[in-house]
C-alpha cells in the first residue's frame, strides 16, 4: 500500500479521539509516508460524520465502513465501531492491504480475536489493538522498573477500572448494554484495559480462580433519536433489558506465581473514569491511579517496618515525554489526549519503518480476550477456569 490516506470508521465517542490524534501527528510523519492525509470519516449518522470530518479537516465522509475498504487512496484505517463490527471490518481492511488500528476489545470473544490475529500474521501490513493506557508515562515507567527487577519478585497485583458512566439509570440503552453486540459489559468495555495493564506490567495470566458478575440496572430506556458514547439524550417509552455485567470481579493466577485481584465497574459513583493498580513485590510496592495521571508512587522495603511511599512525578526523562511532548519540562502535565497521541505516534512510526508494532499488537488483543473469556466463564459457572492460550 503506497498511499496513506487515513479513514476513521465509526465517528462516535472514541472515533473523535482517533481523528484528533491523527491530525496532531500528521506533520511529524508527512515527510515519511507518501500521501499521508486525513481522508474519510465513515458513519451512517451523516451529521456526526460531517461534524467530525469538518472539525479535524478530513476531506470526505462515507455512510458505511465498507466504502473505505475498496478505496485505493486509503492506506490506514482506524476501526472505532461498536464491538460486534470489529472482526468483519478488520478482516476486510487486512484483505485490502490497509494498515489497521482496531479499538479494544478486538472481538466479542477469544475465538474471533484469534481469527484476527491469524489474519494479521498472514498480512504484511501493520495491525494493532488500541491499548492507550499502556502509553501513560507513569505506567510505562513502572513496567520498566518491574522488568529491571526493582520490585523484586511480584507477589500480588490489584488492578481495577472503576467508572461512573452507566450509574445513571436514565442513560439510554445502546449496543453497550447487549451481550450480542458488546459482549460482556464492564468486563469488555473497561475491564479490557485493566487486564491489558496487568499483563503489560506482570506478564501472562494462566488461571481465573473465580469470578462474580452483577447487573445493577436491569433495564434502560431506548433513546428517542440516536445516541453515541455515554451521552444523555431524550428517551423514548420503550425499555430494553440489560444483559451484560455492570460490575465484574475476579481472582487471577499469573504465570509468574503472582496472584491478582481484578475488578471493573461502570456504575461506580464518584469514580469518573479511573484505572488504578497496586503491584506488590518482594523488594518494593508501586501504585498508580489515573486520578493522579502525572505521577506514581513507590515504597522500597527499608527494614523499618514502616517503609514509606515516595511520589515520582513525570519529568522529561519519563517514557514518551522528552521525545513527544511539545513542552517537555518538569511540572508540565499530560492528559488523555496526549496519551492517545503517544499511541498514534507509535502506530505511525511502525508503518513508516515498515516494522510490526511492538506495543499493543493483535496478539496482545488476543491474550486479553482469552483472559476476559475465562473471567466470564468463571462467573457464569461459579468455577475455576484454566486458560488454554492459543499458540502464537
Ligand atoms: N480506547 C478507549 O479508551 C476506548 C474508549 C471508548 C470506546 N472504545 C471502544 O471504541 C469502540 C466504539 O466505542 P464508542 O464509545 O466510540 O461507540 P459509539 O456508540 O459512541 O460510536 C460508534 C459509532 O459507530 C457508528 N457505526 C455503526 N455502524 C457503522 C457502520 N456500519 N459503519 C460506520 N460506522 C458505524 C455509529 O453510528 C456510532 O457513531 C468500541 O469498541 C469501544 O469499546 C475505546
Amino acid at each position: 500500500m503506497d498511499k496513506h490516506g487515513i479513514a476513521i470508521v465509526g465517528a462516535g465517542m472514541i472515533g473523535a479521539a482517533h481523528a484528533f490524534s491523527y491530525r496532531n501527528q500528521l506533520p511529524r510523519f508527512a515527510g515519511q509516508l507518501a500521501g499521508l492525509s486525513l481522508d474519510t470519516v465513515a458513519d451512517p449518522n451523516a451529521e456526526l460524520a460531517h461534524s467530525l470530518a469538518a472539525t479535524y479537516g478530513f476531506q470526505r465522509t462515507a455512510a458505511d465502513w465498507k466504502a473505505v475498504m475498496a478505496d485505493p487512496n486509503i492506506g490506514i484505517v482506524s476501526v472505532a465501531l461498536p464491538n460486534f463490527l470489529h472482526v468483519e471490518a478488520v478482516e476486510s481492511a487486512l484483505k485490502a492491504g490497509k494498515h489497521v488500528l482496531c479499538e479494544k476489545p478486538l472481538a466479542l470473544g477469544a475465538a474471533d480475536a484469534r481469527r484476527l490475529y491469524e489474519s494479521g500474521k498472514a498480512s504484511n501490513v501493520c495491525a494493532a489493538t488500541v491499548f492507550n493506557y499502556r502509553r501513560i508515562p507513569a505506567v510505562a515507567e513502572i513496567r520498566n522498573l518491574i522488568a529491571a527487577g526493582e520490585l523484586g519478585e511480584i507477589v500480588n497485583v490489584l488492578v481495577q477500572f472503576q467508572c461512573e458512566y452507566a450509574a445513571d439509570p436514565k442513560l439510554p440503552h445502546s449496543w453497550r448494554y447487549e451481550r450480542d453486540r458488546a459482549g460482556p459489559g464492564s468486563l469488555l468495555d473497561i475491564g479490557t484495559h485493566a487486564i491489558d495493564t496487568a499483563r503489560f506490567l506482570c506478564g501472562e495470566v494462566d488461571e481465573v480462580a473465580g469470578a462474580v458478575s452483577t447487573i445493577s440496572i436491569k433495564e434502560r430506556y431506548v433513546a428517542a433519536g440516536s445516541t453515541v458514547g455515554h451521552n444523555r439524550v431524550e428517551l423514548s417509552d420503550e425499555k430494553r433489558t440489560v444483559d451484560n455485567d455492570d460490575v465484574m470481579s475476579a481472582l487471577l493466577q499469573f504465570r509468574s506465581g503472582a496472584q491478582g485481584m481484578f475488578s471493573s465497574s461502570r456504575v461506580a459513583i464518584g469514580m469518573g473514569n479511573t484505572l488504578s493498580f497496586e503491584v506488590f513485590g518482594t523488594k518494593a510496592t508501586a501504585r498508580f491511579s489515573t486520578k493522579s495521571l502525572n505521577q506514581y508512587e513507590i515504597a522500597r522495603f527499608d527494614g523499618s517496618g514502616q517503609s514509606c511511599f515516595t511520589v515520582v512525578p513525570n519529568r522529561p526523562a519519563s517514557p514518551y515525554l522528552g521525545r513527544l511532548l511539545p513542552v517537555p519540562y518538569d511540572g508540565v502535565g499530560v492528559g488523555y489526549a496526549e496519551i492517545f497521541n503517544f499511541m498514534m505516534a507509535e502506530f505511525l512510526t511502525a508503518i513508516a519503518e515498515k516494522k510490526p508494532i511492538a506495543n499493543g499488537t493483535l496478539l496482545d488483543g488476543l491474550r486479553a480476550a482469552e483472559i476476559l473469556d475465562a473471567i466470564q466463564l468463571a462467573a457464569d459457572t461459579r468455577g475455576r477456569v484454566v486458560i488454554e492460550h492459543a499458540s502464537a
